[in-house]
């Protein structure tokens, strides 16, 4: 991927639409950087503060050494029973946490004080309205993409949670699921607790990886999850996410999507990403996303894994479609080449169907068009059954544990 070629990344971004303002050719980077997301980060950061260190080299200061003690002092197995029933933003610390670790998250576990509430009511509420579009775009796209972005492919891979992905990517949904319900933010959400669960999950990741012959046998780093890779991963999910709204016509009025972001941002923030490198505008965003995450897309024996167990998991249930034809819906989404590197055997029938009546499907369930497409239902049912696997979890009124893990994948 290193030796890309500047009209390869271009071509490859743009299909992603992800391509934005900027010059992706001025973003590669040397081999082994995550490229660097300071420089496009400084201009329209939440802070708006000048560039300090680039991102791609900065972990998490308040959290990484607390998760090493933690667990060279075998405690995570008693943090994880004790915070298992902490899950709503105001509800109490659990007792039985390490005195340190309660007065970690007594410091971290609430909202920025920029944070904007109306903005924040106004995203849960946007969630809601779109939430079928979201789930079918995170779940499909952003989840496939996270596949071919390499470091996250590997690591995910090759940590604990790599070994039951059906498990993972439940909790994953998690994160989605908790930022998308009504009053996430506030005081009987959710988002604030599960957003600071991963932050320490991801910690103690940093700190086992290392210890992976396996990891460390295909990865070009030595910590992995830095600042510049959260940003990377929020590209793929909010910033792609962003463009497809607006590629597909779905009405998306400016103040849905100043919210939208705003949403994402606090995310990022209590994820341990320093606020100066945190995109301020969609422009900013889509700049960023530009240098950073379209150049370094690129398959790997684990994400290729990964993608299967995906697509695997959305089959088990039934999407009232075949596996052509969600390979060409994930084709459809991202694009042919990452299909290609992913091994998505090709349904030409499907593959003109999805093209030409999934737009027909949006301009008629927005009101947009009095015509109501022949495959209407194909394409209901498909979302509705996709927004069911997110929100199946919801109706059951429980929460998938997140869990630390305490060890890597064997092998
Ligand atoms: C764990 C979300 C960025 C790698 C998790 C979990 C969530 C999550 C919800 C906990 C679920 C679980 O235990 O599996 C996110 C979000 C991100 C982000 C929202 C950015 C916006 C990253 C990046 C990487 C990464 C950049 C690597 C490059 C991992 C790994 C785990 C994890 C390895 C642990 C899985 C295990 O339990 O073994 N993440 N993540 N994440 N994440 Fe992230």
């Amino acid at each position: 991927m290193e030796n890309l070629s500047r009209r390869r990344a271009l071509s490859l971004g743009v299909a992603l639409g992800l391509v934005g303002v900027a010059n992706p050719a001025g973003a590669l980077t040397s081999a082994g950087s995550a490229g660097s997301a300071g420089s496009a980060g400084s201009a329209g950061s939440v802070a708006g503060a000048a560039a300090g260190t680039d991102p791609a080299w900065i972990w998490d200061d308040a959290t990484d050494p607390l998760m090493v003690s933690m667990l060279e002092n075998g405690h995570v197995p008693a943090i994880n029973t004790a915070w298992a029933s902490w899950v709503n933003n105001n509800d109490p610390l659990p007792s039985g946490l390490p005195d340190v670790f309660a007065a970690h998250l007594r410091q971290f576990n609430r909202l920025p004080s920029w944070a904007d509430r109306t903005k924040l009511a106004r995203a849960a509420d946007f969630n809601r309205r779109r939430d079928t579009y979201l789930f079918m775009l995170y779940g499909l796209g952003s989840g496939i993409m996270s596949t071919v972005i390499p470091r996250e492919a590997k690591s995910v891979y090759w940590s604990a949670g790599g070994a039951d992905m059906q498990d993972r990517a439940a909790k994953t949904f998690t994160f989605g699921y908790d930022l998308s319900q009504l009053g996430a933010f506030e005081p009987t959400g959710q988002f604030v607790v599960t957003a600071n669960k991963t932050r320490v999950v991801h910690a103690a990741v940093r700190h086992l990886l290392p210890q992976s012959p396996h990891w460390k046998a295909v990865a070009d780093e030595t910590v992995p999850i830095s600042a510049a890779d959260i940003l990377v991963t929020f590209h793929s999910l909010g910033t792609f996410v962003y463009r497809k709204l607006l590629d597909w016509k779905i009405p998306f009025p400016a103040a849905d999507q100043e919210a939208f972001l705003h949403s994402w941002q606090v995310a990022i923030h209590l994820l341990g990403v320093p606020d100066e490198h945190i995109p301020q505008t969609w422009a900013a965003a889509e700049k960023q996303a530009a240098q950073v995450l379209t150049p370094i897309l690129t398959p790997s024996t684990e994400g290729i894994a990964l993608a299967e167990d995906l697509l695997g998991l959305t089959a088990q249930i039934d999407l009232g479609v075949t596996r052509g034809f969600l390979n060409e819906f994930v084709r459809y989404v991202l694009n042919d080449e990452v299909g290609d590197w992913l091994g998505l055997k090709r349904d030409y029938a499907s593959a003109a169907l999805v093209r030409t009546a999934w737009p027909a499907f949006i301009l008629f369930r927005e009101g947009l068009s009095p015509v109501m497409p022949g495959t209407f239902y194909v394409f209901d049912q498909f979302v509705r059954a996709l927004a069911m696997l997110f929100l199946n979890k919801g109706s059951s009124g429980t929460t998938t544990p997140i869990t630390i893990p305490t060890g890597n994948r064997a092998g």
